[in-house]
């Protein structure tokens, strides 16, 4: 329920809390619904940020609604169809909804206004016209948990 609430409200929250550039980042700790190792091709799992925190976007794509240092409370790590890991924040590039992982057709979609993500995280529909935002992190100590940059949130 937590999660559902945290993922309705993140487009506000972007707006609320102010971009993370300056603040002191930290590593975060992540365990994965599907450890990495696990993922087929083509396939996602999802993740959100420890409480009180959240992980900052590494991405800055010039026009789009998210740029370095923004804050985002959930994300994805992908594998796509030739095997290549990602890890992209929730937020969709065009207004910040959040987007969802469509198994069936092997893409990101946002139920807002219809943009439709690559595996790979670049633009298949518009009305977004830049890719996904990365976060920056690396596999962690066990398989299942992956290490993420963020910031603390006081209050959240
Ligand atoms: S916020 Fe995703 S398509 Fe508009």
């Amino acid at each position: 329920m937590t999660a559902l609430v945290v993922a309705a409200l993140a487009p506000l929250l972007v707006y609320i809390y102010p971009p993370a550039g300056n603040t002191k980042r930290s590593s975060l700790t992540v365990s994965l619904k599907k450890a990495l190792s696990d993922l087929a091709n083509g396939d996602a799992t999802q993740f959100d940020a420890p409480k009180g925190s959240a992980f900052v976007m590494v991405s800055n794509y010039g026009g789009s609604d998210n740029a370095y240092g923004d804050p985002a409370f959930s994300g994805f790590a992908v594998k796509d169809q030739a095997g290549q890991l990602s890890v992209f924040a929730v937020n969709c590039s065009h207004l910040g909804c959040s987007i969802a992982f469509n198994n069936d057709a092997k893409r990101f979609d946002c139920p807002c206004h219809g943009s439709r993500f690559h595996l790979d995280g670049t633009v298949l529909h518009g009305p977004a016209t830049a890719p996904l935002s990365r976060l920056d992190w690396k596999q962690g100590g066990d398989p299942g948990q992956i290490i993420v940059q963020g910031v603390a949130i006081p209050g959240l």
